[in-house]
Parts: structure tokens; C-alpha cells; sequence
């Protein structure tokens, strides 16, 4: 199949062309994002290929179809970005890759848990200043605190398996409401509701997807139900966050320290080199002035691992649409109901089959 990779950086070129060499698409990249303004590089291509922030709204989806598209492939997980019923209204098919990097991400987060509480990013800059003064850097054992997992799929499970393995021993309480009501997660990691969650937790750590039930979960009366001094890290989507909301909770001190790999208005900034513009964010730009508070742009699926996996995944996707076989990966209007699990519990069904994740174990006897 002709397939155009939007937002392509040289290591989705050389993964793309290295998985591609034992299939044999026709792939073209460009740097560009999808949106209104570049739609017109998609005409002729039957498929195109697009990550977290390109655009996929109505309109964008209408002109690609009208253009001969229909294939959308995301070489992401999460689907957020895209208008799904509109694309099956327009008989354009969606595939995704829902499982590519969960160890990769849960490490991720673990990274912004361990520079956050010892600060190396302060550190690493002192250092190199020749100020080897540690005034200021303590941090706090983790072993023994509580961590809260909100969100314990794919990622989440790594995440939970990590802040309780042996090395950290925290006590881990989850947040899902995949996960039956009274019953408890084997391996040591609690059940809890979301008050629950907030009030104990030393850090809160959130691996969810972005609907429109989890927007903005974390505002100010969550910020407000959480103990004084807590961790946020936020891995997942920027729009779990009310950013404004978090601030105001970092200026008073309320919130001890955030670890962000997602911004909701990272469209505009993430994996783009602006450091000789001016940024205008200035909510983004109010973050960085916090001494407790750590940035990545997006990057805690970034690994090889993860790149290879979604080259391929991608790819088999695509294959299976062009020879017309079943699509495992396809993204329906009904995995947005699925994805927006309401937070009142649905059925104990711990985990997705075939992940290469083990299921947390919900049992049911509240061991
Ligand atoms: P998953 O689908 O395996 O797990 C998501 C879990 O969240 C499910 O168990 C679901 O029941 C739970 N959930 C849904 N609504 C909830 C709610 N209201 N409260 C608590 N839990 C709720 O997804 P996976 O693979 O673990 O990914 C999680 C998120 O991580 C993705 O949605 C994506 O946004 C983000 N992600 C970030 C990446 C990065 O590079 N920063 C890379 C890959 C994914």
C-alpha cells in the first residue's frame, strides 16, 4: 500500500524502513503534522500514518477520506487525538498500537519518581557548576510509602509491579474500575477509591487514558484530597490535568513535586525545536519555573524496544487492512466506551489477554 507518515523524525524513518524491508510497503514521510494546513502532501495516499499530536478531527478526517484515504494508522496507543465515530461514519478504517511500550513508559515514570524526590536535575546542574553543595537536594526513602496507581492496565501494572518490587517496597494502592469493588490485586497492591487513593498516597501516579470522563481528573478538589507535600507524575495524556488547577496547588505547597511526559497543549510544543523562538505558553512556561516540577516532552515511550514494536505492529496493521483480514488493532466507536470505564466498577477483568503484561490477579477473596 502507498502509505504518508506524518510527523516522522529520522527514527521512525529508520525503524519504518528497517521493519518495512520483509513487507514492502510504498512509505513516504514527511516532517510535517497532519492539520488543515497540510492535509493537501495526503492526496493519493490510500493509507497515512500519524502519532499523538497530529490532528484527526472531523474536518481533517472528511478531506482525507474525500482525497482517497482510508486507512488511518496510528502508531500510538492512545486514540484521544482522533474523532472515531466521525471516522466510522466516513468508512475510514483506524488501527492503533495498543501495546508497544509498557515497560518503557512505567520505567519512564519511575525515572521522574527517583529525580524528583534526590533532584538530579538540580544536581546534575550544580555539579557541572562546581557547587557540590547538597543543601536543599534531600529526598525520602521510598520504601515503605504509599504509591497510588491510578489506572492499572498495560502501564500501570509495570508501574505497580516496580514501586512494589523488592528493591522499593512501597505500598501501592490502584485506582480502576476494571478492577471489582471489596476485592484486592495480589502481589501486595491494594484496591482503593479515588478519595482513598488521594488521601494516602505519598505519590499518584497516573496511567489512564484521556476520555471524556477522566478529563481534568486531577483539579483542584483532587489536588485538595491529596496529602500535603504529595508526588504527582503524569505520564499518560496532558489533559488528565487541569494545569492551571496544579499550579495554583504547587504555588501554595500543597503539591510537593510534578513529573509531566504529557502537557495538554503539547501540540504545540512537543517534538518541535523552539529554543531560539519564544515560547507564548505561559502556563507551560510558569511550570518550568518551579524547582520541583520536571518536564520531558513525551518521551517515555522512547526506546528501541518500543520503536521497533511499533514499526512493526504498524505495519502487520496495515498489511492486514490491504489484503482485507482481520484487523485486531482497529480502533471502533465501542473502545471508547470500553476506554471510559465509569469510575463505579464493571467486573473483575484484570488486564487484556496478550499484552506481555501478567494481569495484576484480582482476587476475590480480598487476599
Ligand atoms: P490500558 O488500556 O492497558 O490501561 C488503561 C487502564 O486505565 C485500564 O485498565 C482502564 O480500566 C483504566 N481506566 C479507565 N478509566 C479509568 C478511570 N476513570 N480511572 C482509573 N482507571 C481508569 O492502557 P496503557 O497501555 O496502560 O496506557 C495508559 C495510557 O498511557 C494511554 O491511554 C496513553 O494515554 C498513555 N501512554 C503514554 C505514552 C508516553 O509515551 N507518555 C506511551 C503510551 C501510552
Amino acid at each position: 500500500m502507498r502509505v504518508l507518515l506524518f510527523s516522522a523524525r529520522p527514527y521512525d524513518r529508520r525503524e519504518f524502513t528497517a521493519a518495512n524491508a520483509r513487507i514492502g510497503h510504498d512509505l513516504s514521510f514527511v516532517e510535517a503534522r497532519l492539520g488543515a494546513e497540510t492535509l493537501s502532501l495526503a492526496a493519493g495516499y490510500e493509507a497515512v500514518c500519524t502519532f499523538v499530536n497530529d490532528t484527526l478531527d472531523a474536518s481533517v478526517l472528511r478531506r482525507l477520506a474525500d482525497g482517497g484515504t482510508r486507512l488511518i494508522a496510528l502508531r500510538c496507543a492512545g486514540f484521544n487525538q482522533v474523532d472515531v465515530r466521525a471516522a466510522a461514519g466516513l468508512g475510514l478504517t483506524v488501527v492503533r498500537v495498543p501495546a508497544y511500550a509498557p515497560h518503557a513508559v512505567a520505567e519512564h515514570a519511575a525515572g521522574l519518581v527517583l529525580t524528583l524526590n534526590r533532584k538530579f536535575h538540580r544536581a546534575y546542574n550544580r555539579v557541572r557548576d562546581d557547587n557540590f553543595l547538597i543543601d536543599g537536594l534531600e529526598g525520602f526513602d521510598l520504601y515503605g510509602k504509599t504509591v497510588g496507581v491510578v489506572g492499572a492496565g498495560r502501564i500501570g501494572r509495570v508501574f505497580v509491579r516496580i514501586m512494589l518490587g523488592f528493591g522499593f517496597g512501597c505500598r501501592v494502592l490502584v485506582h480502576d474500575p476494571q478492577f471489582c469493588a471489596g476485592d484486592a490485586c495480589i502481589e501486595g497492591a491494594s484496591l482503593a477509591t479515588l478519595p482513598e487513593l488521594f488521601a494516602a498516597a505519598d505519590i499518584v501516579s497516573l496511567h489512564c487514558p484521556l476520555t471524556p470522563e477522566t478529563h481534568h481528573l486531577i483539579g483542584a478538589q483532587a489536588l485538595a484530597r491529596m496529602k500535603p507535600g504529595a508526588m504527582l507524575i503524569n505520564t499518560s495524556r496532558g489533559g488528565l490535568l487541569d494545569t492551571a488547577a496544579v499550579i495554583g496547588a504547587l504555588k501554595s505547597g500543597h503539591l510537593g513535586a510534578l513529573g509531566l511526559d504529557v502537557y495538554e497543549q503539547e501540540g504545540d510544543l512537543f517534538y518541535e525545536d523552539l529554543s531560539s523562538s519564544v515560547v507564548t505558553d505561559d502556563v507551560f512556561q510558569r511550570l518550568l519555573t518551579f524547582p520541583n516540577v520536571v518536564v520531558t516532552a513525551h518521551q517515555a515511550f522512547f526506546t528501541r524496544e518500543a520503536l521497533a514494536a511499533i514499526a512493526d505492529t504498524t505495519l502487520a496493521n496495515i498489511a492486514a487492512f490491504g489484503a482485507g483480514r482481520p484487523i485486531p488493532n482497529r480502533v471502533l466507536p465501542d473502545l471508547l466506551r470500553e476506554a471510559s470505564v465509569s469510575h463505579e466498577g464493571t467486573g473483575c477483568a484484570p488486564g487484556a489477554a496478550g499484552d506481555g503484561v501478567p494481569p495484576l490477579g484480582c482476587a476475590t477473596d480480598g487476599k
